[in-house]
């Protein structure tokens, strides 16, 4: 395998899967929007996929969001069509909604993987949870007291890299990865607290209130009602366990929250 489409390039999980394929020596072909590469444009999807021997596969904004099989299983289709065959894609742990994507993928004949993730620990510093954070020391969200254990990026991109890698190994296979650590949103910020020496707080609130000040925000009926549904399915306990998939496919453990924390604040991410 030597060169690598990575689409979500410039987001959090591509470009680390982007820089950890290029210190492995393979060729990387970025794609996103600024890049010509448009999931909703189908017409974008054969350039940056001819002559390529793999593709990382990111859907946004949800692997579960209505229009997602369609997407996939049409690019993955595309894909297999040109010879590529080897395609990994982002998942999420315990998300129902996703299961249909997967399916699109696996039924487009392609080598396959699902690397099904638990909560990012980087959603607390980039992306859509940092800005309250950051500049209003608070975290308003419907986690309530349900206890996660949120995976560091790095991680999933090491694992995605094996992966696209290791042979048949990891073919026609889900993994599902996860911190090592359960904890709750309100331990998190706790945890990003002492890390930052600020006072940070979690206010916990319902999917409902949630949902109407992301409509507050701006955000679609559409995506607010999809979030909204997401959110009560993904926070009502099921995920309330750690999986070992990190262990198994790179042999260690998996980064500490705490650990990430700390890099982060040290990097200024929550600096107000
Ligand atoms: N957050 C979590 O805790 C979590 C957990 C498990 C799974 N997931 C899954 O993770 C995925 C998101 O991955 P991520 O967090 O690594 O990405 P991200 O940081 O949200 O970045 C999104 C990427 O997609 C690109 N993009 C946006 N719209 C696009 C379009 N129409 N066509 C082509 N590219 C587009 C963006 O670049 P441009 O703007 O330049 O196009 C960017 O590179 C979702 O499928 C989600 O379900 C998330």
């Amino acid at each position: 395998m030597s060169t690598l489409v990575v689409t979500g390039a410039s987001g959090r999980t591509g470009s680390r899967v982007a820089a950890a394929a290029r210190a492995a020596g393979l060729t990387v072909r970025a794609a996103s929007r600024a890049r010509g590469f448009d999931w909703q444009d189908p017409s974008t999807w054969e350039p940056v996929l001819r002559g390529a021997d793999a593709a990382y596969l990111v859907y946004p904004t949800d692997v579960g969001a209505p229009d997602a099989p369609e997407a996939v299983g049409g690019l993955a289709r595309v894909a297999v069509g040109l010879g590529v065959r080897r395609l990994v894609l982002l998942s999420a742990r315990g998300e129902e909604q996703a299961l249909p994507t997967e399916e699109a993928l696996a039924g487009s004949g392609a080598e396959w993987t699902a690397v099904r993730a638990a909560w990012f620990a980087q959603n607390f510093s980039e992306g859509p949870l940092l800005d309250e954070l950051r500049t209003g020391g608070e975290l308003v969200f419907p986690g309530g007291a349900v206890r996660e254990p949120f995976v560091d990026v790095r991680d999933i991109a090491d694992v995605v890299l094996a992966a696209l890698t290791g042979g048949d190994r990891y073919v026609r296979r889900a993994l599902e990865v996860s911190g090592p650590r359960l904890l709750t949103f309100g331990e998190a910020v706790a945890e990003v607290a002492a890390a930052t020496g600020r006072e940070l707080a979690y206010r916990a609130v319902s999917p409902r209130e949630y949902g109407e000040r992301l409509a507050g925000f701006g955000v679609s009926p559409e995506e607010v009602e999809f979030l909204v549904e997401l959110f009560t399915s993904l926070l009502d306990g099921r995920n309330a366990h750690v999986s070992d998939g990190v262990r198994q496919v790179l042999g260690r453990a998996p980064r500490d929250f705490g650990d990430y924390a700390r890099e982060a604040a040290a990097a200024g991410a929550w600096k107000p």
